[in-house]
């Protein structure tokens, strides 16, 4: 097994004040502000981001992410926010293409390539995301419909770019529904995604890209998800608003 460091996001979603979150953040930190097991990113709200970075400023192995980003630097983009802005903040990771932004507001596989490039030209690490619906997995077409995801979402990158890059495997239909997919099924399409990375930037880098694997991630099933050879951590949603959960699932998600 390729030697991937385990990588662990919470995405908050739009959940929590700037008061609640500095109060989650620094529970989590008393959890797990010392372990070094695996990297760990916690997305906040936009308005919370400030108040995570003061909590989780002494934890060095804690970083912070957002969830979404506008692909200019600057300008007359109404409620946007930029690369920019949240280097400024304090961001280390962006989540870009989650199901939710696709789904609500139609972002597609070119939104998703301009967002990753600008983001990763401003110096964040894009945490870009695929899946399928429960309609495409019924109809056969997880494969086909997640490798043009890949192919589309990281069109133009460089290998030394890739280095930044963590792709995430969402399943649509187990995405905060309780329905996890099986770690053999969650295997199997994070053997795709490898494989096209593969196809698109070569052994080396399809090799070193970490790949996590979402939806209904919670404490009992991270080790036996994170224990399959082609998924290198977590991207996790509900279970992560609760620090005590959330740390067990930063423990049982390190493999090294
Ligand atoms: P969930 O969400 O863990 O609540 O299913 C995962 C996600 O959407 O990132």
């Amino acid at each position: 097994m390729a030697n991937r460091r385990s990588i662990i996001a919470g995405n908050w979603k739009m959940n929590k004040t700037g008061a609640e979150a500095r109060a989650l953040a620094e529970a989590f930190v008393k959890e797990v502000g010392a372990f070094s097991g695996c990297d760990i990113v916690l997305c906040p709200p936009f308005t919370a981001l400030e108040a995570v970075r003061a909590a989780i400023a002494g934890a060095k192995n804690i970083a912070l992410g957002a969830q979404n980003v506008h692909f200019e630097a600057s300008g007359a983009y109404t409620g946007e926010i930029s690369v920019g802005m949240l280097k400024d903040a304090g961001c280390a990771y962006v989540i870009i293409g989650h199901s939710e932004r696709r789904q609500y507001f139609a972002e597609c596989d070119s939104l998703v390539n301009k967002k990753a490039k600008a983001a990763l030209a401003g110096g964040l690490k894009p945490i870009v995301c695929v899946g399928e619906t429960l309609d495409v997995r019924d109809a056969g077409g997880t494969e086909k419909l997640v490798r043009a995801q890949i192919a589309g979402g990281l069109a133009g990158l460089t290998a030394e770019q890739m280095a930044s890059v963590v792709v995430a495997y969402e399943p649509v239909w187990a995405i905060g529904t309780g329905r996890t997919a099986t770690p053999a099924q969650a295997q199997e399409v994070h053997g795709w995604i490898r494989d096209e990375l593969k196809k698109l930037f070569g052994p080396a880098v399809a090799g070193a890209t970490r790949i996590q694997y979402g939806g209904s991630v919670k404490a009992s099933n991270t080790a036996e998800l994170c224990g399959q050879p082609d998924i290198d951590g977590a991207l996790v949603g509900g279970a992560s608003l609760e620090a005590k959960g959330f740390a067990d699932i930063v423990r049982a998600g390190a493999k090294g």
